[in-house]
C-alpha cells in the first residue's frame, strides 16, 4: 500500500525506538509543531524512550486524542494522569491539551476542542488499535466525519479497558475521543501495534478495504502513515 509504511521490529521496545527516531527526524527538520499523544499500554515504552532522549519539547504544543467522562485528572486512570506520569513530569511542552471529561458541558466541551484543534494543525498523531479496530475511542460504527465527540463505550473496549481499574472500581463507560477526520487531518499518523491481540485490527487495515466496522481501516484514505508491529502479516 503505497501511502502505507510498514516497519516490522522484534520487540515493542525495539518499536519505540523506531517511533522515537521518527519523532526526532521531524523535530530537527522544524516540521513538528502540533504532537497528537495517545495512551495506552503500547505507548509506555514510547514514552520512556522519548523521557529518556535528549529531544526538547519546548516549542512543541501537545494534544491528547481522548479522555475518559466523570473521572478528574488527578484519577491514575485519568489519560490527563497517564500523560503526566509517563511523560509531562519530565518532559515539559509549550502547551498540552486533553478534552475535559470532567466538564458540566460536554458537547460544548467537544467544540471547544475541536475549535482549538482547527487553530493548531497536528503535525504527526500517534496512535494505538483497540482490539475492536478503534482508533482513539472511535468505536466500529463510527463516521469518517465525526470531529470530537463524546462516545459510549463498546462491551469490548470496557471489558479490555476495565482490568486497568482497580477492583471495586467503576470504569466510566463514556469517553470524550477526537474524531475520525480531527485525527485525518494530522500530515503524518504514527500507528503501534504490538502483539497478537492487535493482529485482526491489522490483518483489516492490510485487507485495504475501508469499512465502518474497522476504524483502523480509514487510514487507507489518509497520505501519510507509518504503521510499527511486531507482527509478521
Ligand atoms: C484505549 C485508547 C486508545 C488506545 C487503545 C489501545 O482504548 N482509547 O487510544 O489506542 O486503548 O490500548 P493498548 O495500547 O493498551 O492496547
Amino acid at each position: 500500500m503505497k501511502n502505507i509504511q510498514t516497519i516490522v521490529v522484534d520487540s515493542k521496545e525495539q518499536g519505540a525506538e523506531k517511533i522515537c527516531g521518527l519523532v526526532r527526524e521531524e523535530l530537527e527538520a522544524g516540521r513538528l509543531h502540533v504532537l497528537g499523544l495517545a495512551t495506552g499500554s503500547t505507548m509506555e515504552p514510547v514514552y520512556e524512550k522519548l523521557r529518556a532522549s535528549d529531544l526538547d519539547f519546548t516549542n512543541v504544543t501537545a494534544f491528547n486524542l481522548d479522555e475518559y467522562v466523570g473521572i478528574p485528572a488527578t484519577h491514575e486512570n485519568s489519560y490527563a494522569y497517564y500523560m503526566n506520569h509517563h511523560l509531562f513530569s519530565e518532559k515539559p511542552f509549550k502547551e498540552t491539551h486533553i478534552e475535559n471529561g470532567m466538564a458540566e458541558d460536554l458537547d460544548a466541551e467537544c467544540v471547544r476542542y475541536e475549535t482549538l484543534l482547527k487553530e493548531n494543525p497536528l503535525d504527526i498523531q500517534f496512535l494505538g488499535i483497540g482490539e475492536n479496530g478503534h482508533i482513539a475511542f472511535n468505536e466500529p460504527g463510527t463516521s469518517p466525519d465525526s470531529v470530537t465527540h463524546v462516545v459510549e463505550l463498546t462491551e469490548s473496549t470496557i471489558a479490555v479497558n476495565s482490568q486497568y481499574f482497580k477492583e471495586g472500581e467503576t470504569m466510566p463507560v463514556t469517553a470524550l475521543t477526537m474524531g475520525i477526520s480531527s485525527i485525518m487531518q494530522a500530515k503524518k499518523l504514527i500507528v503501534a501495534a504490538f502483539g497478537e491481540k492487535k493482529r485482526a485490527a491489522l490483518e483489516k487495515l492490510f485487507a485495504g478495504e475501508v469499512s465502518t466496522e474497522w476504524p483502523v481501516t480509514y487510514l487507507l484514505d489518509h497520505q501519510d502513515v507509518v504503521v510499527i508491529t511486531d507482527l509478521k502479516l
